[in-house]
C-alpha cells in the first residue's frame, strides 16, 4: 500500500520517525547516523529512510515547511504506516531574550493562530501539547549526554514574513519563546489519532538580537539535537 505522497509499503517504516523539515537533512541524518539506511520514499523528493541505530529500527523523513505539509506527512505516517512516535527535529527563531542561537529547546506546548486543528477535527483550542512520555525520554537522553535543554512554548506560525515585525503579541500576550511553523499540526494529528509526538528545536536566529547562523553552523549544532533524538528513540 502507498499513499498519494509516500510510496513506502507498510512495514518499511519504523514505529519511531525523526522528522526534520528539510528532506536533504533527512538524507544526511540517515547516511551519517543510521546503519544500513534504505530509502522508502522519494515522492516529491520528500526523502524518507529506515535503518538501525544501536540495533533498533528507526526512520527519518522530511516534513517540508509549514503546517499543511507536516500535516499531510505526519497524518499518513500515523494513520497508514503504523507509526507510533514522531519526533520533529527543527529550527526556530527566538522571541525570548533569554535564548541564544544554537540553544536547544524542547516544546512543552505550542500556541497557534492557525485554523489547522479547527478545520481538521473541529478542535477550537489554540494550544496543542506533545506527549509527556516522549518528552520525559528526551529529557533523560539529553541529561545522559550532558546536553542542556530549555523547555519552552513554541509559536507555530502560518506566516514567515510579517508586514508588522513586532513580536510582542506572541511573546508577551501568548507566552511563546520561539517561533517555527509545524508543531501545532503535528501535535494535533497525534492527539486525534492517539499517537505520540514531540518537538526538539535548535535556535537558528533571534528576533530579539537579530543574530543569525550560517548553514554550516546550523549543520553542526544540529548534531547535538540529533544525538538527543536518536538516544530518546
Ligand atoms: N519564523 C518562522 N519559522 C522559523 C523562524 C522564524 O523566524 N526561524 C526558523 N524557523
Amino acid at each position: 500500500m502507498s499513499t498519494p505522497h509516500n510510496s513506502a509499503s507498510v512495514g518499511e517504516i519504523a514505529k519511531t520517525v525523526l522528522m526534520p523539515g528539510d528532506p536533504l537533512r533527512a538524507q544526511f541524518i540517515a547516511e551519517t547516523f543510521l546503519e544500513n539506511p534504505v530509502r522508502f520514499n522519494a515522492v516529491r523528493n520528500m526523502f524518507g529512510y529506515t535503518g538501525t541505530y544501536k540495533g533498533k529500527k528507526i526512520s527519518v523523513m522530511g516534513s517540508g515547511m509549514g503546517m499543511p505539509s507536516i500535516g499531510i506527512y505526519s497524518y499518513e505516517l500515523f494513520k497508514f504506516y503504523g507509526v507510533e512516535n514522531i519526533i520533529r527535529i527543527g529550527t526556530a527563531g527566538a522571541y525570548s531574550p533569554k535564548l541564544d542561537v544554537f540553544d536547544t529547546v524542547l516544546a512543552k506546548d505550542c500556541w497557534s493562530e492557525s485554523t489547522y486543528a479547527l478545520v481538521q477535527s473541529g478542535d477550537t483550542s489554540d494550544i496543542q501539547t506533545p506527549s509527556e512520555e516522549l518528552n520525559e525520554r528526551i529529557m533523560t537522553a539529553a541529561k545522559s549526554l550532558g546536553i542542556p535543554l530549555t523547555l519552552g512554548r513554541v509559536h507555530s506560525s502560518d506566516v514567515f514574513y510579517h508586514e508588522d515585525s513586532s513580536i510582542d503579541d506572541f511573546y508577551v500576550n501568548h507566552g511563546c519563546d520561539v517561533v517555527e511553523m509545524e508543531s501545532f499540526a503535528l501535535f494535533h494529528n497525534a492527539k486525534v489519532l492517539g499517537k505520540h509526538a514531540a518537538c526538539l528545536i535548535t535556535v537558528s536566529d533571534s528576533l530579539v538580537t537579530h543574530k543569525e547562523t550560517t548553514p554550516e553552523e546550523r549543520q553542526k549544532s544540529f548534531t547535538n539535537m540529533m544525538k538527543v533524538a536518536l538516544e530518546a528513540a
